[in-house]
């Protein structure tokens, strides 16, 4: 692995990817493809270690001769793809971009390494690699006495983003089996940590109990989720990545399941003891339930024996230390959380998706 084409790496995880693979492999040089929507932002990559190795392009993974380009003239041997529409609660008020990023926009990456890699033998195909991120979201929801999720389960998804996904590994595990591409998966389950755009959970709670504004808890707020610190995601795709085998899928989790009210009180109460002299303790106050989400799977929760046995992984951060460090983070850079909330239609997003929420309790 030498030069690496990331997706997506002006986002949450890929510019922690970066970061990371930057410090980690020496010898690497990285070529990040990044729309730049909502989601993307080049302040994500301010400060890069040995920024030299690193060349940041402006583009969209479904133009097919962009990528052949950059594939071509940059001696590609590896993609890691990232890129995606990632908000559940904007595939349900928009999936149009979903089913085209996600679906198509992965479609035509597969096409151009296919094409290259294999159709013009630029490499032996034992050393190149096509790495899919993908989530815990595509096995649907679990009960609640059902084992977590194995990496051979069917897939459920429920909502458009979800579903986006599930075709997305589908069609990599397909060129895997059907063309020989070496491919590898891993589903991740919810991260959180610097550099989330600020209308996931995380992020959004934090800001709103600091600036004392109400805290949106969708139904009930019993959903459980198992939460993983981005940094451990990033090793873990690190490893698969020089370790993992053609064709196989790989879990990846924090081994933290919460539901997401007791996730919303531990960082009311973190706040609550970081900003003694807050006006707006106890911040638990703040919290509102609102109108649920349509389709709002109850429980996800992945088997992370796998990757541990095979790869000798495992996350490193617990849940109560990662969410500290999250909190300095983004009180630590509140003008990052300024500039990113200027995106275009940020502020008519907040309106389509809690305007209509009515308060429940
Ligand atoms: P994000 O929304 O923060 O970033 C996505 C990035 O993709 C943005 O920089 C955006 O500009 C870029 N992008 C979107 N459409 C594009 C296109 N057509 N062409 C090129 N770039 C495009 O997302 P994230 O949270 O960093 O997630 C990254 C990946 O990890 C996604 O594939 C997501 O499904 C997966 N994942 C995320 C989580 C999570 O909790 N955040 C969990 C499991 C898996
Ligand atoms: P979110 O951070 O939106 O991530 P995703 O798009 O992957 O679902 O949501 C995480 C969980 O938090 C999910 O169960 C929905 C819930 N949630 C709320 O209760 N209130 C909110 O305002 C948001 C944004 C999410």
């Amino acid at each position: 692995m030498h030069n690496v084409l990331v997706t997506g790496g002006a986002g949450f995880i890929g510019s922690n990817l970066i970061r990371h693979l930057l410090w980690a492999e020496p010898q690497l040089r990285i070529v990040n493809l990044d729309a730049l929507t909502y989601a993307g932002s080049t302040m994500n990559l301010d400060d890069l270690p040995d920024p030299s190795r690193h060349t940041f392009v402006r583009g969209d993974i479904g133009d097919r001769p962009l990528v052949e380009r950059l594939l071509r003239e940059h001696q590609i041997d590896a993609v890691v793809h990232l890129a995606a529409e990632t908000h559940v609660d904007r595939s349900i008020l928009g999936p149009a971009p979903f089913v085209q990023t996600n679906i198509v926009g992965t479609f035509t990456l597969l096409e151009a390494a296919r094409h290259f890699w294999i159709g013009e033998a630029a490499f032996p195909l034992d050393h190149v690699r096509f790495h899919h991120v993908s989530t815990d979201e595509v096995y649907g929801p679990l009960a609640p006495l059902d084992p977590p999720a194995v990496e051979d389960q069917a897939y459920r998804p429920t909502s458009p983003y979800a579903a986006s996904k599930a075709a997305a590994d589908h069609l990599v595990r397909a060129y895997g089996r059907t063309y020989g591409l070496p491919v590898t998966l891993s589903n991740c389950t919810n991260n959180y940590g610097p550099r989330q755009f600020p209308e996931k959970l995380v992020p959004l709670v934090l800001l709103n109990a600091v600036a004392g504004k109400p805290i949106p808890v969708y139904g009930d707020g019993q959903q459980v989720r198992d939460w993983i610190h981005v940094q451990d995601h990033c090793e873990a795709v690190e490893i698969i990545l020089r370790r993992g085998r053609p064709g196989e899928t790989y879990h990846v989790g924090g081994g933290a399941p919460s539901t997401n009210l007791a996730l919303i009180q531990q960082l009311c109460a973190l706040l609550d003891d970081k900003r003694p002299n807050s006006p707006h303790r106890p911040h638990a106050r703040l919290i509102q339930f609102v109108a649920d989400r349509p389709a709002h799977d109850r429980r996800y929760d992945l088997n992370l024996e796998k990757i541990a046995a095979t790869l000798d992984w495992s996350p490193r951060e617990s849940l109560a230390s990662g969410l500290a460090k999250t909190a300095e983070w983004y009180l630590g850079h509140l003008e990052w959380v300024d500039s990113v909330r200027q995106q275009p239609g940020y502020v008519e997003w907040l309106e389509r998706n809690y305007g209509a929420r009515e308060r429940s309790a």
